[in-house]
Formats: C-alpha cells, sequence, structure tokens
C-alpha cells in the first residue's frame, strides 16, 4: 500500500465472510480507515485512525484530502465499489490515477445468489437515496429487475412498481443478506411494509423457473 494512492476497498454485503483476502490486506495496511460507522465496525483489531461518513460527504473528502501522501488510505465501502458507493465522489475528487479500487461481493449478487437465479442481463435501479426517475410502465418489460431499497421516501414508488410488475413477476424482498437476521422472502406486493435499511427487491419475470 503507497500513501499517495487511496484504496477504495469493497467490503461486501455485511458478514465478515464475505470480506476478500486482497480487500483484508488493504485494511490491515491501512493507518486510517473512512467509512460509515458500521463498516468500520467490521474491523474493530484494525489500529487505523477512524473517520466516519455520514451525509457529509464533502467534509470526509476533506478529512482524505489532508492526510493523502501522508498516510495509507482505505475508504471502506459496501459491497462493490462499482456500485452506487463513496467511490464515486473519492474518484472524481482525487482521480482514477490516485485510487486503487479493490471489488467486493455486491449486495446485488448477494441477492440474486440468495434466491438461485443469475443476473445476467439484470437492470439494476437504487431507490436507497432517492425515488428512481425510471417508470413502472416501462420497466415492466425487464425480465429481471434488482431495487437497492431500504429508504421510506421510495416506498410509495416500489408499491406502485410491485402493482405494475405483481402480474408477470416474482417479487423477492431480501433483507440483511449474509447477516444473522437475514430474510428473504417471496411475496405478492409491498404494501405497508416496512423494509429494513438493507433492502434488495428483486423482480424476476414468471417463467419455467417460477
Ligand atoms: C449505497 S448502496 C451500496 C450498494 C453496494 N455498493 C453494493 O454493491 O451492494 C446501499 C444499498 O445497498 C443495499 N444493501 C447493502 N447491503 C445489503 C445487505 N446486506 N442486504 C440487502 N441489501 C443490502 C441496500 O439496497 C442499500 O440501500
Amino acid at each position: 500500500m503507497v500513501i499517495d494512492r487511496i484504496d477504495i476497498v469493497g467490503c461486501g454485503p455485511g458478514a465478515l465472510e464475505q470480506v476478500t483476502p486482497e480487500a483484508l490486506c488493504a485494511i490491515d495496511g491501512a493507518e486510517v480507515l473512512v467509512g460509515a460507522e458500521r463498516l468500520l465496525d467490521l474491523f474493530p483489531n484494525s489500529q487505523a485512525e477512524r473517520i466516519s461518513v455520514g451525509a457529509d460527504i464533502a467534509k470526509a473528502l476533506d478529512e482524505i484530502a489532508a492526510r493523502l501522501g501522508k498516510r495509507k488510505i482505505a475508504v471502506l465501502v459496501t459491497g462493490d465499489p462499482g456500485l452506487r458507493s463513496l467511490a464515486r465522489p473519492v474518484i472524481r475528487r482525487f482521480g482514477r490515477d490516485a485510487c486503487r479500487v479493490i471489488p467486493g461481493i455486491s449486495s446485488v449478487q448477494a441477492a440474486f445468489a440468495s434466491i438461485g437465479v443469475d443476473w445476467y442481463g439484470a437492470r439494476i435501479l437504487s431507490a436507497h437515496d432517492r425515488v428512481p426517475e425510471a417508470d413502472p410502465a416501462v420497466l415492466v418489460h425487464e425480465e429481471k429487475l434488482a431495487v437497492l431499497a431500504g429508504n421510506s421516501e421510495s416506498a410509495q414508488w416500489l408499491d406502485g412498481l410491485a402493482i405494475q410488475m405483481g402480474a408477470t413477476h416474482a417479487i423477492f424482498v431480501c433483507e440483511n443478506l449474509t447477516l444473522s437476521n437475514e430474510h428473504v422472502r417471496r411475496v405478492d406486493d409491498l404494501k405497508i411494509m416496512t423494509l429494513a435499511s438493507r433492502t434488495i427487491i428483486l423482480f424476476i419475470r414468471k417463467g419455467d423457473a417460477l
């Protein structure tokens, strides 16, 4: 690990067993860990300085800038860095050459694995931090759709999507994947459902397998 480069480390969906050896090695060598509290908590034995990232991303980027070139920095992200993570603002601010991206197991991979369906050709949408602009009447043409959920603001949009897709697609709610409270179930709709903050909803066109 070098000090003028930032390691952006995919930490998987939550369980320590799903953190790759390469990710563990980077975290082990880091002098500064930057990430959400629950990711920092995954590595209690690290002696590194801990910078907890909340809603204020700009502040976290300034904290990284203040240490870059002086200390070995690892930015921890959930799942894979390539999917709706802190990797994007970090790379935008510091440039790709200043970053090494270490892949992780995405929660979307874990969701498809949990129901034994491959994810080739799947469309992925995020309703995690915003209400998606995608029109459910268009999405109904997808074979497989994975929605990053868990934000109450998107609940109404998800309800509408489930109503639109319910006749043609099987709906699976995948909560807290890989964790001790993992809960994966097939449902008919999403009405009045409070979802865990870590939830993937899968819509799979009904066919031979479902
Ligand atoms: C900011 S996005 C990060 C996605 C991450 N980069 C990935 O590859 O999984 C956060 C969303 O990931 C999903 N997520 C993360 N961990 C999860 C888990 N253990 N079980 C279900 N969904 C999870 C949820 O949809 C959550 O709203």
